[in-house]
């Protein structure tokens, strides 16, 4: 008997929903034809991506959002956003019914003579592509509503933070984790995404997050790269043609290293040796560090066994470069 069908499904943040007229076919019961298919799409909700430039604008939003029940997942960032962000952003989506964007070049990472003032900006960009992947919430707030006038509170440790990045960029972390920990109080968000191309940033959130009780997720994502090896990075704006190509010696120095580990190399010192020669012969390249570490505890290994992090800062020119690989022998 002909008669009116229909299904109902979600397709991204919209309903699908498909009628059609089943008419008698040969071999089945009834038969689709597409001249009968009716489609019909209307949103779940008005999806509107909030721009918020303060605290309390931010709280207000999200507690009717946490009175709806629905889950929240938050991706920290300084914005000038490229494909390594927007990979966080889109495993948010996956995960969670509200997803919260921050971008907010924080003073207190940065160093006296570093890139500040220069940092990369151009929120108008950040919010199309924000949009373009159903954000509910950008926080873009000013550095005076972001730290109150007086500010003198903050978030450290110990150890984790003296090694690679903590030791050539003294307070680096101490202003990273007081504005994560911020950014948990202001959204207390169920799922906080991080990208493995910040290794050491990515492992001292996890711990900050078990040594102080907060009760969120830590989601670590791979690096994401161009074509040719590069990892992206807002800093890659930075570079000149030349310095670009010069760039492509970090991560080719580590594909190498990866290789020789693969191949049962297991001495520590040659491995790094190996790195430290390759990127010594690209003459625009100057080494920070290079460092093979124990990828729970950054402390340098002898041997490679277990999960082994070689990590990476290089300056190219005026820039630099971090990058890393992390392997289970
Ligand atoms: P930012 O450098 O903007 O990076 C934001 C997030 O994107 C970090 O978790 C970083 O690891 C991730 N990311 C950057 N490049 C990536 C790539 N190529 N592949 C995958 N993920 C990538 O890291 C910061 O900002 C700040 O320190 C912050 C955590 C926001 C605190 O101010």
């Amino acid at each position: 008997m002909p008669g009116l069908c229909g299904v109902f499904c979600f397709v991204g943040r919209m309903r699908l929903v498909l009628y059609w007229d089943t008419l008698p076919g040969n071999g089945m019961d009834y038969e689709i034809t597409s001249s009968h298919i009716l489609y019909l799409t209307f949103p779940m909700e008005a999806v509107v991506l909030e721009l918020v430039k303060t605290k309390h604008e931010l709280r207000q939003l999200l507690k009717a959002v946490r009175s709806e029940g629905k889950s929240v997942g938050l991706v920290p960032t300084m914005g000038y956003l490229h494909e390594g962000h927007l990979s966080l952003i889109r495993k948010a989506r996956q995960d969670n019914d509200c997803v919260v964007v921050s971008i907010f070049v924080n003073p207190t990472q940065f160093g006296e003579g570093e890139d500040y003032n220069t940092y990369p900006r151009d929120l108008e960009r950040d919010m199309e592509s924000c949009r373009g992947l159903g954000v509910d919430i950008v926080f873009a707030p000013e550095a005076d509503e972001m730290y109150a006038k007086g500010s003198c509170t903050f978030v450290d440790m110990e150890r984790l933070t003296d090694r690679l990045c903590g030791a050539s960029r003294p307070g680096h972390f101490r202003g990273v984790m007081t504005v994560v920990s911020k950014l948990f109080n202001l959204v207390r968000p169920d799922r906080a995404y991080f990208g493995q191309k910040d290794a050491q940033q990515v492992l001292v959130i996890k711990t900050m997050v078990r040594d102080l009780d907060f009760d969120i997720q830590i989601e670590e994502l791979p690096i994401v790269r161009e074509a040719d090896g590069l990892a992206l990075s807002s800093r890659n704006t930075y570079l000149s043609p030349e310095e670009r190509e010069a760039a492509l010696v970090l991560s080719r120095s580590l594909f190498e290293a990866k290789k020789r580990i693969e191949d049962g190399e297991r001495n520590a010192e040659l491995i790094r040796s190996g790195i430290v020669d390759k990127i010594s012969s690209q003459p625009l390249a100057h080494i920070d560090y290079a460092e093979v570490v124990d990828a729970e505890t950054l402390e340098p290994l002898r041997e490679i066994k277990n999960g082994v992090l070689i990590a990476l800062a290089v300056r190219i020119g005026r820039t630099r470069l971090i990058d890393n690989i992390k392997m289970e022998v």
